[in-house]
């Protein structure tokens, strides 16, 4: 009995020390996460009509909409054409959405102060972005976007954007393309697939100067391309849930797509860790990249050197590859678009010669000069802009130019994807792929930037429009001169493509394509 003693007095105290532990942590989860949700909720609850039983509110709650329309996009372009002033109001969502150009120019520029990215955007993208400039406001983002339009208005990086993109589509795109149709007769390609890989390698190597090698299909996909695609996959879908509060228990928990986020964050971070470390030991200030870049300016702190790399990845990825499967697949259904193009890249670049290797872009003036390819490029975005909507929270009550009433704390979204397809914008033919809509005797005609918010207007206009630009064009001449490409399935030329759900236009069954050489039958 003496013996047993101590061992009773242990339990005795064991006990009540995990009751005091189990309760301190139900008080923190509570305070963190449940406490500030409730409160929300209440907000949410007396500030707008959460159970609105107006036409369009119940037609998103019940998902009628999906009996007239493949994809939400289509119903929200339906709306906005209908509506007088190009706006209408989702009221269960709290969200605005216009495709009013005064109203566009007001949020992006005239108001930009009262219409930031807000807490709800950052707090889904802060664990995988960080405090990178695609994820933050205020001054962080002013301090990165000046450094940012600092160095890539220098020609040496154009340069080497250029350089980067046409090492590419010379010893990847290509050899892909015409090696595997060596070997078989008719082989299928997802264009989309190939496209995805293309602008991964390439926004790596001119941002990180690493190369991942996601088109040497020869080599397992690597780990850090793996965790990238994991990790924006599982952010974007954090933004589904009916309520944060559900991936954020997750999160705390450290469970299921959480535990799978955090893991492939962590792949990302060892790995920017190994490469600025690395960049550190062999010096940076000859290497031309961005983060050698960035690192030779006054940022010190790897973490923030990190997320401002990472932003980048994001922006210049998926987007990329969207604008190149879009514009392909407009191309396949218009060959007379596609043969001007080839007409013209014959004028600007001479005849399409594969002894000489002649079938590329060698140069920016080159790329200048191509007037209709510029042209077909913006039609392609129009029609199908990489990122169909963009959100903002209004921060105090306001109203925007057309009378709407917008209360803080609302979202406000602006649509480009319903914008291209507004006749009051581009005329009765505006669902028609026409590029000669943006010429003038043959000479590329800009169009108002809060007209066409494709790479966003205003203060937060896209930093890479003229690397994307480049990219879309010279993948377009060097893969058009070289490959006759065809619609694998003859339904895809028919209504509009549907879209997986996300931050950027994914055609949702990929883009299966028959690619055969120039000239062959
Ligand atoms: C066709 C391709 C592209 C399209 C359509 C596009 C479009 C956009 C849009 C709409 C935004 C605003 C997003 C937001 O604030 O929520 C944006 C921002 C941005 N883009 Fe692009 N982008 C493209 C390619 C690129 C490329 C290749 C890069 C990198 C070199 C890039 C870098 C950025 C950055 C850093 C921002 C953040 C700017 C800021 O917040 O001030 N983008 N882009």
């Amino acid at each position: 009995m003496d013996q047993l003693e101590p061992l009773v007095s242990n339990s005795s105290l064991v006990f009540p020390l995990m009751i005091t532990l189990i309760i301190t942590l139900i008080l923190i989860i509570f305070f963190t996460t449940i406490f500030p949700y409730l409160t929300s909720c209440f907000h949410n609850f007396f500030s707008s009509s959460v159970f609105c039983s107006c036409e369009i509110c119940q037609a998103y709650l019940t998902s009628s909409w999906s009996k007239d329309f493949n994809n939400l996009c289509d119903w929200y372009a339906h709306l906005l054409k209908k509506s007088p002033t190009k706006t209408i109001h989702i009221h269960v969502l709290r969200n605005i959405i216009t495709a009013n150009c005064e109203n566009v120019e007001y949020i992006l520029k005239t108001k930009f102060e009262n219409y930031p990215k807000g807490k709800p955007f950052s707090t889904i993208l802060g664990d995988f972005l960080g405090r990178g400039i695609f994820n933050v406001d205020g001054d962080l983002w002013k301090f990165q976007k000046k450094m940012a339009n600092l160095e890539l208005n220098k020609h040496s990086i154009r340069s080497f954007a250029f350089e980067v993109v046409n090492n590419e589509i010379q010893h990847r795109l290509i050899p892909l393309l015409q090696n595997q149709n060596q070997n078989l007769n008719q082989v299928v390609f997802d264009l989309q697939d190939v496209f995805k890989r293309f602008s991964f390698d390439s926004i790596c190597r001119f941002s990180f100067g690493l190369d991942p090698m996601c088109l040497e299909t020869s080599l397992p996909m690597s780990d850090f391309a793996l965790s990238f695609d994991l990790a924006s996959k599982l952010s974007a879908e954090r933004a589904m849930v009916v309520s944060p509060l559900i991936w954020k228990i997750k999160r705390f928990f450290n469970m299921g797509s959480e535990k799978e986020l955090k893991k492939s964050i962590s792949i990302i971070n060892m790995l920017a860790k190994v490469v600025i470390n690395q960049k550190r030991k062999l010096g940076f200030s000859d290497h031309k990249d961005l983060l050698s870049r960035f690192m030779s300016t006054t940022i010190h702190d790897d973490m923030f050197l990190r997320d401002i790399v990472i932003s980048f990845l994001l922006a210049g990825r998926d987007t990329v590859a969207s604008s190149l499967t879009s514009f392909f697949w407009l191309l396949a259904k218009n060959p007379e678009v596609e043969k001007e193009i080839l007409l013209e890249a014959e004028r600007v670049i001479g005849p399409h010669d594969d002894e000489n290797n002649n079938f590329g872009v060698t140069n920016f003036e080159q790329l200048r000069k191509l007037h209709y390819l510029q042209a077909a490029a913006h039609e392609s975005m129009r029609l199908y802009p990489p990122i169909q909507f963009d959100s903002k929270f209004c921060l105090d009550d306001d109203v925007l130019p057309d009378g709407t009433k917008v209360k803080s704390g609302t979202r406000v979204t602006y649509h480009p994807y319903a914008m291209g397809r507004l006749e009051e914008l581009w005329g009765p033919d505006c669902l028609v792929f026409k590029p000669q809509r943006w010429l003038k005797d043959g000479v590329f005609q800009p169009s108002n930037q809060f007209k066409y918010p494709i790479f966003q207007a205003g203060l937060r206009v896209c930093i890479g429009k003229e690397m994307a630009l480049m990219e879309l064009k010279s993948v377009a001449i060097s893969l058009l001169r070289k490959f006759h490409i065809e619609l694998e399935d003859s339904r895809m030329f028919h209504g509009n493509p549907r879209f997986s759900p996300g931050l950027t236009a994914t055609f949702a069954f990929g883009l299966p394509v028959f690619v055969r050489p120039r000239g062959t039958k």
